[in-house]
């Protein structure tokens, strides 16, 4: 990590951490490149229908997504995306037209990879854009050829990890970078029971333990902390009101660490905990309802039966 992040990161954690009441630490940096590992193991789990469930909606509507756009497309992508349901997308559009493909992330080791995989189809440029989702929209939407539509694609629920009003405030802002007749498809994980969910966020493998506890591994290798794993516990759990998991690592004694990097302290009690995540869950309505208030119109959803998973196609109004 260059000096500037390393210090964004400190400051990031000093504050999470020096909070009043629930201490916390952002999702963003669950994925390092020991995290970024863990949750492709994750995806792969029987417990984690999420993923499967987003490919398999995709697998099945592609065809009628590339329909649907007006053409030409220019693709853009939040996050360098799980290669596989991208490159379903991308293998319908660029049958009708040549494709120009941006994936947007920080990372130049997950463009990288997306480059890779993409680099075998025909017809699909790919150029990469290593910026956060925001900026990096608006440098697509700067450079793209005139008169092109463009299909900016949000998949795997991420958009579940943004707290509800973020989330709808980050839509209003997508749509504002985009031009009438531009498409939205996002995806959504949809509401289901908590002991599903529970098994999801708590395998019985320990993965999920593994991908949240390395979040604390990271903050001693970078930062220069003294977290003891074993003295922490992965905890998920289901807030129904709020209608979302929560990850926590809950310290297991009374403790304290010093994150050399952040120049802090901080004293934890046995059973207090750190919250790391929040993965919310919608009903296809509230999907609907988000893309019309931050104005767009629906123009198809899917639904997954066997996990229930839904892939909405929105068309700026
Ligand atoms: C990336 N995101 C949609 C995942 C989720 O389900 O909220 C991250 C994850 N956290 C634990 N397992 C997977």
């Amino acid at each position: 990590m260059t000096t500037h992040l390393v210090n964004e990161f400190a400051r990031d954690v000093r504050a999470g951490l020096n909070k009043k009441g629930q201490k916390e630490l952002p999702s963003k940096y669950l994925y390092d490149e020991v995290g970024s590992a863990l949750f492709e193991a994750i995806c792969a789990l029987p417990e984690y229908g999420l993923t499967r469930a987003d490919e398999r909606l995709v697998r099945c509507h592609a065809g009628e997504l590339a329909e649907r756009m007006a053409s030409p497309v220019t693709v853009a992508e939040l996050g360098s995306g799980n290669g596989r349901k991208t490159r379903l997308i991308l293998e319908e559009l660029s049958r009708r037209q040549p494709i120009l493909y941006h994936p947007i992330d920080v990372s130049a080791a997950a463009l990288r990879r997306c480059q890779t995989e993409m680099e075998h189809l025909d017809s699909v440029r790919v150029v990469g854009l290593q910026h956060s989702y925001l900026p990096g929209l608006r440098e697509a939407v700067a450079g793209r050829p005139p008169d092109t539509h463009l299909l900016v694609l949000f998949l795997g629920s991420t958009i579940g990890n943004f707290e509800r009003p973020a989330a709808q405030e980050f839509i209003r802002e997508v749509r504002g970078t985009l031009r009438p007749g531009d498409g939205f498809l996002l995806s959504t994980d949809l509401e289901k029971s908590a002991q599903q969910l529970i098994l999801a966020y708590d395998d019985p493998l320990g993965v999920t333990a593994a991908f949240n506890l390395n979040l604390l591994a990271r903050i001693n290798r970078e930062l220069d902390a003294d977290f003891k794993l074993s003295q922490f516990q992965h905890l998920a759990r289901y807030h129904a009101r709020e209608r979302r998991i929560e990850m926590h690592l809950r310290s297991t004694i009374e403790q304290t660490i010093t994150i050399g990097k952040a120049d802090l302290t901080v004293p934890l009690r046995r059973e207090e905990t750190i919250w790391t995540e929040s993965s919310h869950k919608f009903n296809p309505q509230e999907v609907i309802q988000l893309g019309e208030r931050g104005g767009f119109r629906c123009e198809a959803q899917w639904m997954d039966e066997e996990w229930p998973f839904a892939l909405t196609l929105f068309i700026a109004q």
